[in-house]
């Protein structure tokens, strides 16, 4: 097989390493990142074709300040660094920083020489984005400044013999207006590799390795319906066929109609895909009678699940494996820099400790949008792909108060109402997700010419990118009219709907 180029990201704890990563797969380059605090071996492992050294928060050559690992420069392949990267290959090689007096944050003027390869296709004079406290003061031997902004007389600083490479700011944002073209020269017109990362060869590549690694074994996959779970049965079942075995556990926690929309959504792309179905409603509501704390109901909720699970797992012979859709996001935030806080959302709740199986990730090097469109190139339906992300423990985290069987049969009719209005205007595509929580208070009301006292809605639609953050859409007033006039005159029990504005943080995105 041809050698794919590849991209090696070393981490300093910037907030926009991942975008770097994402940026040169754009380009049709495959990129991996690694912390700064790798070892040797694993750099060499790595084999890169180029590598970016991300920026960082530091200040270079402080005391306990990360450093630049002589591993990567035996490499001998071009690098280009970034911000933080840049102040230390600067120190590196023999030059000086100064703690920056005019210290430029934000968007300024760039002035490029000309003649560096940096900036073909770039105007002489372009807008960049800085954050920074430091610069480098003289340059390394060997190097020349090839630009300058007007607090900062060497922005970008080059040795071309050995193709190392320099920014003062970033080129991965979208506030530096020429900034792709520049990481574009950096990859193709100096690395010279080549665009050989695309959906397709990825494909046939995971689904090559999938089928040697297993050989004659079976694979087990607990299927949600989801976007990463759905994508992973679709690719599976491409690699080894029948020795798939998706059990997909409907706790009865679903939203209207949605476990047999599922289940057949499934069997039409995939008419042959092992698929066991197993209704356990009448268990995950006996063990949540009278629970009403919030993570008491997830926990029961996720050990439950385990369970259920286990007993189906347990009767598949030779089953050696267990598929996960383990996404590239939070393969690195486990081994971030930084040690951010990983969110803890499972879906499963944790593997069962006694189960031996070996982990099969085919995700596990993807961003969504590349789970996204994997999932497109494999062929599943538009609504599998751009799914409303859904809480493990479904609607009894929408349920506030003890879920019963009453409450949730009230509430899954509203969603519908949330669902079908959202969609009739088209706002499902623009928003991150939308639906319907039921609080548990009753308020007074006046019906005909009767007094109510009944339950109230609350009506949650967010946007967002990664569920980190989010705001509250701007639903237009007459969408919002007709779900609330709906939900009232058609849902029993239900006499109030609110609309819920606020942002996370510091609300979250669920109310449970
Ligand atoms: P929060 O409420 O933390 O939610 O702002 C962020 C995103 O995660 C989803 N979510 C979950 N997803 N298992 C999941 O797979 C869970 O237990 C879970 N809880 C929240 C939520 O819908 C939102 O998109």
């Amino acid at each position: 097989m041809k050698q794919l180029s590849k991209v090696l990201v070393v981490d300093y704890g910037s907030q926009y390493t991942q975008l770097i990563a994402r940026r040169v797969r754009e380009n049709g380059v495959y990129s991996e990142i690694l912390p700064w605090t790798a070892s040797a071996s694993e750099f060499e492992t790595s084999a890169p074709s180029a590598i970016i050294l991300s920026g960082g928060p530091n200040d270079a050559g402080e005391k306990g300040a990360p450093t630049l690992n002589n591993a990567l420069l035996r490499l001998n392949v071009p690098i280009l660094g970034i911000c933080y990267g840049m102040q230390l290959l600067a120190l590196h090689f023999g030059g000086t920083l100064v703690n920056g007096k005019n210290r430029e944050y934000g968007q300024t003027k760039l002035k490029v020489s000309d003649g560096c390869l940096l900036w073909k296709s770039v105007p002489p004079n372009t807008t960049v984005w800085m954050s920074h406290g430091n610069h480098v003061k003289t340059l390394p031997n060997g190097f020349v400044s090839v630009a300058q902004t007007a607090a900062v007389g060497i922005a970008a600083m080059a040795n071309e013999d050995y193709k190392i490479y320099a920014l003062q700011f970033h080129p991965e944002v979208s506030h530096t207006s020429h900034g792709m073209q520049i990481l574009r020269n950096f990859l193709f017109e100096i690395a010279k590799l080549e665009r050989n990362w695309n959906m397709g060869s990825f494909i046939d590549d995971t689904v090559a390795k999938c089928r040697e690694r297993v050989k004659d074994s079976n694979v087990l996959l607990a299927l949600s319906g989801g976007v990463d779970s759905t994508v992973v049965a679709a690719l599976l079942h491409r690699a080894i066929g029948e020795q798939l075995h998706c059990i997909f556990v409907d706790h009865g926690l679903m939203r209207h109609g949605e476990a047999e929309e599922i289940v057949s959504m499934l069997y039409q792309c995939m008419p042959k895909l092992k698929l066991q179905l197993v209704k356990a409603q009448d268990l995950f509501l006996q063990r949540l009678v009278g629970v009403e704390d919030p993570e008491a109901k997830r926990k029961i909720i996720g050990k439950t699940f385990i369970d259920v699970f286990e007993k189906q797992a347990l009767k598949i012979p030779n089953a050696k494996f267990l598929a996960q859709g383990t996404l590239y996001p939070d393969v690195i935030e486990s081994s971030s820099v930084n040690g951010v806080v990983i969110k803890s959302h499972h879906n499963v709740g944790g593997l069962p400790k006694d189960m031996k199986f070996e982990l099969i990730e085919p995700l596990r090097e993807l961003f969504k949008d590349e789970v996204r469109a994997m999932g497109s190139e494999i062929g599943l339906p538009e609504d599998v792909i751009w799914r409303q992300p859904f809480p493990g423990p479904g609607l009894a985290v929408r349920i506030l108060g003890e879920v019963t069987a009453h409450r949730l049969s009230i509430l899954r009719r509203a969603d519908n109402i949330v669902q079908q209005e959202l969609k009739k205007s088209g706002w499902h595509r623009n928003i991150w997700q939308g639906f319907a929580v039921l609080l548990p208070l009753c308020t007074v009301g006046v019906m005909g010419d009767a007094r109510t006292y009944d339950n109230m809605i609350a009506l949650r639609v967010v946007d967002s990118v990664d569920a980190m953050t989010a705001d509250w859409t701007r639903l237009p007033h007459d969408i919002i009219a007709s779900i609330s006039s709906r939900i009232v005159s058609e849902v029993n029990g239900v006499n109030r709907v609110v609309y819920d504005v606020s942002s996370k943080p510091p609300s979250t995105i669920e109310w449970e």
